[in-house]
């Protein structure tokens, strides 16, 4: 038995069906090239035949990448299985992965068809898969509440019609560990033919058992984890990258495994697919939370400072979070600053160093010390590769108690002339908002906006990340600033940039949606200042 387990993710596939999360194809194929950067083995990028998106993000993923194989979704369907390969035929490595339900809750209840049925499928249509391409995954959809005998008859079929590995899903995350260590050595002792494929498992976190289930099933005999970053996923999530990756790492002695995964960018990778999908890490997740790695007990805080391994299993090196003696302030210099970016993974030049340091200078102006976190949220929310198509010049907002929420916006459009627009709302960042929106005239819909503090503290920067949706698309924007109205502002220009640079030219009135609360909008909920920040200097004057 191999020694190594193969890591498959499939954050861009089963992580983005994450409630909320969804991921435009450049951002995917951002996240693409990091997992590469990360070492996974396998990039499950998408379902092709779920929509035109999910088919070109696939097929742009495939087209660029290289050293890693790419794989596409489909049911065990002629159309799903021919679209997939459409998308993923251009990969270094394809992979064709097809699944069809095995249990009897799914085939009486769900599809309504008999087991031999269900055979007759996998038999024709793994060997449809395998006509196209050499390297086929089959997986028997709900395997966890499938009469055990009857998965072992699938994967015995799904293997002589070509698959080269059997993908064990527990879909509703309902297995134990022992229970699926069980199924899994039951696997390897009863299906004939087992040794011309590699076991996979794939769990989800319905009990809170997704990593469990999975780290026993490779104890078991598996040889390849199906798994997303920070664990998102369908409904509660998938089995989690990082805590796969790491327990396999920290463990060795009871594993004895290893992986292709390059630990240190761990972190990195964690921050860009939370910051693209949308959807923040809990503060005590494992391996990745903000507290992970944060000691607030005065005897432990004693014996980490004698000695690190006394209450830290893991160093914080090893998934990529530097520990660093300089501390960032405003008497920091550019040179400074690069290191300390280069050890956090981030390695900027040129005009992108001149951007980020003219941010950090302004936030250090603020805050005593500019911590790694704060450094980060200057790179990921000001070092984006989108297009300024209309950029802010000026926010004025005036709100509190018995005060109606104004705002002023002055904003540069394409064609270089400087538009300016008031408008009263719910709150200020509701005022601003509908400002930016008579100057831009874009519709879309406002989907979700939360603001989090970056780092405690009364002075710590504010990050808004918001998600706007129009025909269908979804745009993300991020903001950063110790001003949340100003932070909340560069957000939502930088998801209406992209959303104007996708496509046609901007309507010609406001979202209807916003225009009409402008002339209803009542209610104070913000507490009282008022004040004018050009953008990058919010100084706000409580009033
Ligand atoms: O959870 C599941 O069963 C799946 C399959 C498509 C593998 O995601
Ligand atoms: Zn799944």
């Amino acid at each position: 038995m191999e020694d190594r387990v193969y890591i498959f993710d499939t954050t861009l596939r089963d992580g983005e069906q994450s409630p909320g999360a969804s991921l435009t194809s450049d951002e995917k194929l951002e996240i693409a090239r990091q997992l590469v950067r990360l070492g996974v083995d396998v990039i499950e990028a998408g379902f092709p035949i779920a929509s035109p998106d999910d088919f070109e993000a696939v097929r742009r993923i495939a087209r660029d990448l290289r050293g890693v194989a790419v794989c596409g979704l489909a049911r065990a369907v002629p159309e799903d299985i021919d679209r997939a390969w459409e998308a993923i035929k251009e990969a270094e490595t394809p992979r064709l992965h097809t699944f069809m339900s095995t249990s009897d809750i799914h085939l009486v209840h769900q599809f309504k068809v008999s087991r031999e049925s269900a055979l007759e499928s996998i038999h024709s249509m793994v060997r449809r898969a395998k006509g196209y391409c050499v390297d086929v995954e089959f997986s028997p959809m709900d395997a966890t509440r499938t009469d055990p005998d009857f998965v072992y008859r699938a994967l015995e079929v799904a293997i002589a019609a070509g698959a080269t590995t059997v993908n064990i899903p527990d879909t509703v995350g309902y297995t134990t560990p022992d229970e699926f260590a069980r199924l899994i050595r039951g696997i390897l002792e009863n299906v004939p033919n087992i040794h011309n494929a590699i076991v996979s498992v794939h769990c989800h976190n319905d009990l809170g058992m997704a990593t469990s289930n999975s780290l026993a099933a490779v104890l078991a005999g598996a040889r390849q984890v199906e798994c997303t970053i920070n664990g998102i996923g369908e409904r509660a999530g998938n089995a989690s990258l990082e805590e796969i990756v790491m327990a396999i790492h920290t463990r060795k002695d009871v594993y004895k495994l290893t992986t292709g995964i390059n630990t240190r960018q761990i972190y990195k990778t964690s921050r860009m697919v939370s910051n693209y999908t949308g959807v923040p890490v809990q503060p005590n997740k494992a391996v990745v939370g903000a507290n992970a790695f944060a000691h607030e007990s005065g005897i432990h805080q004693d014996g980490v400072l004698k000695e690190r391994s006394t209450y830290e299993i893991m160093d914080a090196r090893s998934i990529g979070l530097a520990k660093s003696s300089l501390v960032m302030g405003k008497h920091s210099g550019r040179h400074a600053l690069r290191v300390r970016l280069q050890e956090l993974g981030y390695t900027l030049s040129g005009e992108d160093l001149n951007r980020a340091f003219a941010r950090f200078k302004e936030i250090a102006d603020k805050k005593k010390e500019v911590s790694d976190r704060d450094l980060e949220a200057i790179v990921e929310n000001e070092i984006q590769p989108v297009e300024e198509i209309y950029s802010v010049k000026l926010v004025q907002v005036s709100c509190g108690t018995g005060l109606v929420p104004t705002a002023t916006v002055e904003m540069e459009k394409p064609d270089g002339s400087v538009e300016r627009a008031v408008a009263i709302g719910t709150g200020p960042v509701d005022a601003a908002y509908k400002a930016i929106d008579m100057i831009v005239k874009v519709p879309n819909r406002l989907l979700e906006y939360t603001v989090h503090g970056v780092t405690g503290g009364i002075d710590a920067l504010g990050e808004v990340t918001l998600r706007i949706q129009e025909d269908g698309k979804t745009f993300l924007g991020h903001g950063a600033d110790t001003d949340i109205v100003v932070a909340s502002v560069k957000a939502y220009v930088t998801a209406l940039n992209k959303l104007v640079a996708s496509g046609p030219a901007p309507a010609a009135e406001v979202s209807a949606q916003r225009a009409a609360v402008v002339a209803t909008a009542k209610g104070v909920s913000a507490p009282s200042f008022s004040g004018t920040a050009p953008l990058g200097h919010g100084l706000w004057k409580q009033g």
